[in-house]
C-alpha cells in the first residue's frame, strides 16, 4: 500500500521494513511482513536509507541464513542493512560480539558458555523462584491493581542478571533507562551513541574495580583474565545486561496478556495440565518477540532455496513470520500450550543463537507459573483498547500491564 491506501504495481515486491509494527494484532507480525510472507519466503525491501536488502520470513530459510557463515553479522560488510541510523552506530563502533564474526565472535563467546550452560543454570532455579517470590510478595502488598512491567516483568530478570553479572541492582533505573534508548529504533544516531557510551564507561568502571577486588560473580570472571582487555569485558558485559533484562522482561508481560486474552489457555498452565517447558516454547514461538529482522551480508552468492543472494547483498531475517509458517507450525495463528513447538526460531540460530536461553527459558517457566498459580484471579485492570506497545523497539511487547486480582 502507498501514503493514499491503495495498492500499486511498485509496490508490490517492496515492503518498507521501518517502521512496521504489530498493526491488527498485538501477538500476530506486523501485516507488512505477513504480506511479504504470503508472496514468497524470500523477497526484496527497500530500508529507510533507500537501500534494498532481501526479507527472509520463511522458516526454511531464515534457518538456512542463520546456519551458513558466508552470511556475516558484521556491520562493516558491504551491503549490511542497517535498520536504523542507530542501529548502523551500533553495529560498527566496537561492536559486541553478537555482531562479530568467527573466530572473534567465537573467542568471546566462548568465555561465557560455562555461565549459561543447562546444569549451571538447573542450579540457579531456587534463586530465581526466590526473586519471583518475592517480586510478587511486594506487588501484592502494595495491593491490586499493579502494572505488571514495572512491578513483575522488569524486577524478575533485572534482579537475575545483576546478581549473576555482579553489577549493583541499585543502579537499575539507570541502566534500564539507558538500555531502552539502545534498543529503541526511534532514537537517533546520537542518542544511541550517548547511551551506548554511558552503559559502557559505567561497565568499564565496574570491571576494573573488580580486577582489583574479584566478586563471584560474571563481570569479576572477565575482568581477571589476562587474554580479554577491559574494554572487551564490558563490551561482553553490556551485551548481557542488556540482553538479558529486556528481553525477559518483554517476553513475561507480553506472555500474561497473551494467556489472559486466553484463559482456557491459562487454566491448563495453572493446573499444571500443560507443562510449563512445553508452554513456554509455545509462547516464544507465538509471541516471537525480537521484532526487527536479524541482519546478515552475504559474502559470497548463495542460493537460497532458489533465491541468488549475490556478495554484497544484504538479509533480514524475520523470526516472527518464520514461526508462523504454517509447513512447521500448522494452524501457526492459534496459540497452543500443548504444541511441540520445540522447532521455533525465537532465540535465533546457528553461532549467534542466543546465549542466554536456558536462564530465558527457567526464568519464563518460574515467573510465569507462580503468577497464574499465586493468583487465579488475575485479569486484565483497563480494557485492551487502552493498552499501548512497543512499537519502536527491537523487542515487542507491552508498556504497562495494569492488572487486577
Ligand atoms: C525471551 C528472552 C530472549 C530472547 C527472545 C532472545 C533472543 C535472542 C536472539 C534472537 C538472538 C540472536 C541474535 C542474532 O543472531 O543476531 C540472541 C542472541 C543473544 N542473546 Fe538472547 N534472547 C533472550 C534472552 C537472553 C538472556 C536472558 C540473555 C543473557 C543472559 C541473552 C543473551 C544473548 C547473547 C549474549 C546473544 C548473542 C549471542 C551470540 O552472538 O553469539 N539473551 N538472543
Amino acid at each position: 500500500m502507498n501514503a493514499t491506501g491503495t495498492d500499486t504495481d511498485t509496490d508490490t515486491d517492496k515492503v518498507l521494513v521501518l517502521p512496521a509494527t504489530a498493526d491488527r494484532c498485538p501477538f500476530d507480525p506486523p501485516s507488512a511482513y505477513q504480506q511479504a510472507a504470503a508472496r514468497a519466503a524470500v523477497t526484496r525491501t527497500e530500508l529507510w536509507d533507500g537501500s534494498s536488502c532481501w526479507l527472509v520470513t520463511g522458516h526454511q530459510e531464515v534457518r538456512a541464513v542463520l546456519a551458513d557463515q558466508r552470511f556475516s553479522a558484521e556491520g562493516h560488510r558491504p551491503g549490511f542493512p542497517f535498520l536504523t541510523p542507530g542501529r548502523r552506530q551500533l553495529a560498527i563502533e566496537n561492536p559486541a560480539f553478537i555482531r562479530m564474526d568467527d573466530p572473534g565472535h567465537a573467542r568471546l563467546r566462548r568465555m561465557l558458555t560455562t555461565e549459561f550452560l543447562v546444569k549451571r543454570v538447573e542450579q540457579l532455579r531456587p534463586e530465581i523462584q526466590r526473586i519471583v517470590d518475592e517480586a510478587l510478595d511486594r506487588m501484592i502488598a502494595l495491593g491490586s491493581p499493579a502494572d505488571l512491567v514495572t512491578d513483575f516483568a522488569l524486577p524478575v530478570p533485572s534482579l537475575v542478571i545483576c546478581l549473576l553479572l555482579g553489577v549493583p541492582y541499585e543502579d537499575h533505573e539507570y541502566f534500564q533507562q539507558l538500555s531502552r534508548t539502545v534498543l529503541d529504533t526511534a532514537a537517533s544516531e546520537q542518542q544511541v551513541a550517548t547511551a551506548q557510551g554511558e552503559l559502557r564507561s559505567y561497565l568499564a568502571d565496574l570491571a576494573a574495580r573488580k580486577r582489583r577486588t574479584p566478586g563471584d560473580d560474571i563481570v569479576s570472571r572477565l575482568a581477571v583474565r589476562d587474554d580479554l582487555t577491559l574494554k572487551e569485558a564490558a563490551s561482553s558485559a553490556l551485551l548481557l545486561l542488556i540482553a538479558g533484562h529486556e528481553t525477559t522482561a518483554n517476553m513475561t508481560a507480553l506472555s500474561t496478556l497473551a494467556l489472559l486474552r486466553n484463559p482456557a489457555q491459562a487454566a491448563r498452565l495453572r493446573s499444571g495440565e500443560a507443562e510449563a517447558r512445553t508452554a513456554i516454547e509455545e509462547l516464544l514461538r507465538y509471541l516471537s518477540i525480537v521484532q526487527i529482522g536479524l541482519p546478515r551480508a552475504a559474502t559470497a552468492d548463495i542460493d537460497l532455496g532458489g533465491t541468488l543472494i549475490r556478495e554484497g547483498e544484504g538479509v533480514l531475517c524475520m523470526l516472527s513470520t518464520a514461526n508462523r509458517d504454517e509447513e512447521v507450525f500448522p494452524d501457526a495463528a492459534t496459540l497452543d500450550l500443548d504444541r511441540d513447538a520445540r522447532r521455533h526460531l525465537a532465540f535465533g540460530f546457528g553461532v549467534h543463537q542466543c546465549l542466554g536461553q536456558p536462564l530465558a527459558r527457567a526464568e519464563l517457566q518460574i515467573a510465569l507459573r507462580t503468577l497464574f498459580q499465586r493468583l487465579p484471579e488475575l485479569r486484565l485492570a483497563v480494557g485492551t483498547e487502552e493498552l499501548t506497545y512497543r512499537t519502536t523497539m527491537v523487542v515487542h511487547g507491552v508498556d504497562a500491564l495494569p492488572v487486577a486480582w
